[in-house]
């Protein structure tokens, strides 16, 4: 299956990223089918504009409604019989977690996201696509980007990694971090002692048993200390299962 993401955005460049490394190859591979869409191309004046002043007065502008109806209009109505989600990326949204990425990446077969910039988007324009199809606004932290498209660059990548086929060894997903709620564990590849740091010796020992229950203390070591958040919920989760049992 084929994962269809539109892009809607003023810089289009911004985007470039979306042809290198593993999504790329993905793109390549028919795995990802990718369309980045300039907004101004829905304009109708000299200057191409999409945005004005806020009614209610106070800083900044605001993007227009029409250009983003006409750009979604046509976008959303490509694919007959097909039903896109749309996602607004904001500060505003609720969190975009691996959850998320992975449901979307399981579940869904059409991304349309909206790039806002300046204060944001006229609201009609959520109240008219809301009513239309699933709409989620998604922020990646509590912290304010100038516009949409770094989000949608990570977003599509923690989305696009989980698609089936994108990424060769689906063994290297299963022990990252945010999989089964704890961090990933400390690697180390060769040389054994560098700059008189060592390797830690377990991991030389050849005892797959060991090594598997020393990884897990680590994930739960580095959780706890750099987590506490994930780790309160992860303890949660086991007592739950516990009395489930
Ligand atoms: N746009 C601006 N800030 C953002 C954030 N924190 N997450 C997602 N999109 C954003």
């Amino acid at each position: 299956m084929t994962l269809r993401i539109d892009v809607v955005t003023i810089f289009p460049d911004y985007l470039a990223p979306l042809d290198l490394s593993l999504i790329g190859k993905a793109r390549r591979d028919g795995l990802l089918d990718v369309h980045v869409h300039d907004l101004r191309d829905w304009t109708h004046d000299r200057h191409r504009t999409v945005d004005d002043t806020p009614y209610g007065g106070g800083a900044g502008m605001v993007m227009r409604p029409e250009p983003w109806g006409e750009a979604l209009d046509e976008i959303c109505a490509s694919e007959p019989g097909r039903t896109p989600h749309l996602i607004v990326p904001g500060p505003g949204g609720d969190r975009f977690t691996q959850a998320v990425a992975e449901r979307l990446a399981t579940e869904e077969d059409w991304l349309v996201f909206l790039c806002g910039r300046y204060e944001g988007i006229d609201e009609r324009v959520y109240e008219e696509y809301a009513a239309r199809y699933p709409l989620s606004v998604l922020s990646l932290g509590d912290y304010v980007l100038n516009g949409g498209e770094v989000a949608v660059l990570a977003m599509t990548e923690a989305v696009a990694r989980l698609v089936p086929g994108v990424i060769g060894n689906r063994e290297s997903l299963v022990e990252e971090s945010h999989t089964g709620g704890l961090l990933e564990y400390p690697v180390y590849t060769k040389p054994p002692v560098w700059r008189e740091h060592a390797v830690p010796e377990i991991l030389l020992s050849g005892d797959h048993g060991r090594i598997a229950r020393w990884r897990h203390e680590q994930r739960l070591e580095r959780t706890a200390r750099r987590r506490p958040d994930l780790m309160r919920d992860y303890q949660q989760q086991q007592d739950g299962q516990g009395w489930d049992a």
